[in-house]
């Protein structure tokens, strides 16, 4: 097929991605008339709360196209949206990939797509020209917004079509965009990221800071609003540094305040924070808001002030503990999770009992532990003193006993009291249970059907699972 240039593309770029769309859609509506049945798609989703939110844009655009949703083994299009933090994320798409290797022979005209922060590794692509040539379709996190486009130039060229940027060009606003859920929603504030912690590839593959104009921002949000949201996460690499470096942008804060004035919003998160940027003024607008959740995800990385510095996060041990002390006496009832690293390059036998002792001293609500995983180009790759691989997963198991204790803990004082949480899905193994979010974040299980979805209700916690609960609801009326 060949691209049809008789027209003049817009040179607006949504009104161009629309054109795109329009374009696609024609090429699909002749390929469900050959079939004789519907296109269908399978969007897979690995990574961040970032990622989560870009498929579904993608998903959006795909609908727009045509494609209907089902599982990947039936699927026409498969796209993987990919993440590369650790290994293993890496590890996982190739492994896909021999899978789908196979579908394709079965089914020859399916589509295969990948994007995401993956395919910004120049080392990647290298080895799917070379191995994995079956592939259609290859793009970055940069151009996102161009999918309906290259999916057209993919369409004409029937060849492997590759276009990864090294950085971003603009931020296009008003493309469509889809929801996993009718009541709450994740929106983008900010994109990229300038801390360069030494272990982190982020930066290298989101490209630089880049904060979204407040007024977009307000205007995505009442528009949620206006369609019965009613609870939502505000995202970036590290909100703290929101507007950082532009003209006329406000604070995280100023911004929080202004979200909090939007009717019909009833509860706001955000992630993450680097305690490097907490500021005094955020402390005060938690303290004071009603909508903000009393929850706090602050990545600690680790407890010891010398593998802190190596790592770049520019805090010591005693700067985090001084800030976690200043947010509880703020706001007491405040649910703290964080991200933990073990087996940093240079982390000590003392070193690593410092992560312990920080760990139990906090007692977070939450903590996502990961053993250091060595990415290409990241100045703590090079650093000598790598630790061996039985020593990283030792301590592992040993953190992780800790930080399933203090979180025990932690949760085991709100056994017994009845709270607010929003009902969010019924559980996919046994449709009599509904799983619902606490404002602290913790999730509780509760007997109920589908009629409470979407909705506040409250709950009484009855059983703590060490990181779920279990509860009842409890009746308007009791
Ligand atoms: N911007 C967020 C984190 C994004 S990545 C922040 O700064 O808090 C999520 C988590 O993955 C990090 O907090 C860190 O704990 C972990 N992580 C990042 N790079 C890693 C690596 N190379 N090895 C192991 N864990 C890593
Ligand atoms: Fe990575 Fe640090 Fe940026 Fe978080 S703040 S994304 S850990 S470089
Ligand atoms: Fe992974 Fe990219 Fe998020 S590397 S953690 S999906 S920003």
């Amino acid at each position: 097929m060949n691209m049809d240039k008789s027209v003049n593309i817009p040179e607006d770029e949504t009104k161009r991605q629309f054109y795109f769309m329009e374009k696609c859609k024609e090429w699909l509506d002749c390929e469900r008339q050959k079939l004789g049945r519907p296109l269908r798609m399978s969007v897979q989703t690995l990574g961040c709360q970032m990622n989560a939110r870009d498929s579904e844009k993608i998903t959006a655009v795909l609908e727009q196209i045509g494609y209907e949703n089902t599982e990947e083994k039936a699927a026409d299009l498969v796209l993987y949206n990919t993440c590369t933090v650790r290994e293993n994320a890496n590890l996982k798409v190739y492994g896909r990939l021999g899978y789908l290797k196979k579908q394709k022979e079965k089914n020859p005209h399916m589509k295969i797509i990948l994007c995401g922060c993956m395919m910004q590794e120049e080392t990647v692509i290298e080895k799917i020209k070379k191995s994995y040539r079956f592939v259609d379709l290859i793009f970055g996190t940069h151009n996102i917004y161009k999918l309906a486009e290259l999916l057209y130039t993919q369409i004409c060229s029937e060849t492997l079509t590759i276009d990864v940027w090294k950085e971003a060009d603009q931020i296009v606003e008003n493309l469509p965009s889809e929801r996993k859920y009718f009541f709450k929603a994740g929106v983008n504030i900010m994109y990229g990221c300038n801390n360069f912690c030494s272990y982190c590839i982020v930066p290298y593959v989101r490209g630089r800071e880049r904060s979204r104009k407040l007024q977009d921002i307000l205007a995505e949000i009442r528009k949620l609003a206006s369609e019965g949201v009613v609870e939502i996460m505000l995202l970036g690499q590290n909100v703290n540094s929101y507007g950082k470096g532009e003209e006329g942008y406000p604070s995280f804060a100023s911004l929080l305040k202004e979200t909090e004035k939007i009717e019909g919003i009833r509860r706001i998160r955000f992630m993450t924070s680097h305690p490097k940027d907490l500021s005094e003024e955020l402390i005060e607008v938690l303290k004071n808001s009603k909508k903000i959740c009393s929850h706090l995800h602050l990545p600690m990385q680790s407890g010891s002030t010398k593998v802190l510095a190596a790592m770049n996060r520019k805090y010591t041990r005693e700067q985090y503990l001084t800030l976690v002390r200043k947010i509880k006496e703020a706001v007491p009832e405040i649910s703290l999770t964080t991200d933990i690293i073990v087996g940093f390059p240079g982390e000590t036998e003392a070193d690593f009992e410092e992560t312990l002792s920080l760990a139990e001293e906090v007692c977070f609500d939450g903590a996502y532990t990961f053993i250091y995983s060595r990415r290409t180009g990241t100045p703590a790759a090079d650093m000598k003193e790598q630790v061996p691989e039985e020593v990283k997963k030792e301590r592992f198991h040993k953190l992780l006993k800790v930080t399933q204790h203090v979180t025990r803990m932690a949760m085991e004082k709100k056994i017994g009291q009845t709270v607010t949480a929003l009902a969010e899905e019924i559980n996919e193994k046994d449709d009599r249970w509904v799983s619902c979010r606490l404002s602290g974040n913790a999730i509780v299980h509760c007997e109920g059907d589908a009629t409470v979805t979407g909705q506040f209700i409250e709950v009484k916690l009855t059983e703590n699972k060490g990181f779920y609960y279990m509860g009842e609801i409890v009746p308007h009326n009791a």
